[in-house]
């Protein structure tokens, strides 16, 4: 899969993009990732990429025709990629739309910055806005690593073992289950018996009903859409019950 970013801070990315699994994964050539300054398609002589607001306010606006320029070139070299715009006020960012871009071609991601982009932007050159959360950060350089990160790591090879992204949190609309390795016992806290037993079948149902229970009380929101067996539901809903007892006190 081929990434094309298109920032005002190219530096940003040298680190993050370079180590680990998204490194390897660049060296194995299952991943293609460009990183391009936005300056090299602003139409004036000094580099120019903002501009003050239409109607007046606070802060500077980012410039339409550099990003059109440079959409426009990399849609040549990436085709088939999607075009998003990274903005705290896109669609969410989840585990299922994450899968969703895994499975094209390429994606060609603009990191907006400051108080925001001209409107153009998004309404000539973009496939869609993407945010990462509820909060709002300085740039869209942090969230296209995210983007990135999570993306990249669904494409087929690039996490080595594919069993241990089956069973993650998300994936199945849970939170995963709590991890424990040696030593069995640490301070006063013991790792729970059933996981020493070897007994995978009751592990598997251990690690389930943890999984459910995490995403009650953490994140209950979660639990509607979760796919569960009837008798998994029937645990789920007696959990946010008491969940709703509790709060009322
Ligand atoms: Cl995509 N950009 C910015 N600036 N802040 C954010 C975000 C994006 N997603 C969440 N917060």
């Amino acid at each position: 899969m081929r990434f094309d970013i298109v920032t005002i801070f190219p530096e940003m990315f040298d680190g993050p993009l370079s180590h680990s699994i998204i490194g390897r994964a660049r060296e194995k050539g299952l991943l293609t990732i460009h990183v391009h300054d936005l300056r090299k398609w602003a139409c004036d002589k000094h580099h120019v990429t903002d501009d003050y607001p239409y109607g007046g306010g606070a802060g500077m606006v980012m410039k339409v025709e550099p990003f059109a320029s440079a959409v426009e070139e990399l849609k040549t070299q990436n085709p088939g990629a999607k075009v998003v715009l990274m903005t705290p006020g896109g669609e969410l960012l989840n585990q299922q739309s994450a899968r969703g871009f895994s499975s094209l071609p390429g994606l060609i991601i603009l990191c907006g910055r400051y108080e925001g982009v001209d409107e153009r932007v998004n309404g000539l050159f973009c496939d869609m806005e993407v945010s990462i959360g509820d909060y709002v950060l300085t740039g869209g350089e942090i969230p296209a690593m995210a983007l990135l990160d999570c993306v990249a790591r669904l494409v087929p090879g690039v996490v080595g073992d594919e069993a241990s992204i089956i069973n993650e949190s998300h994936s199945d609309g849970l939170l995963e289950h709590p991890h424990y390795t040696r030593p069995a016992e640490f301070r006063d806290a013991r790792v729970p018996e059933v996981l020493l037993n070897g007994d995978h079948k009751k592990i598997e149902a251990w690690r389930r009903e943890e999984s459910i229970k995490r995403t009650a009380t953490r994140r209950p929101d979660l639990l509607e859409k979760a796919v569960l067996t009837e008798k998994e539901r029937a645990m789920a809903d007696s959990l946010l019950e008491q969940r709703d007892q509790e709060e009322r006190g």
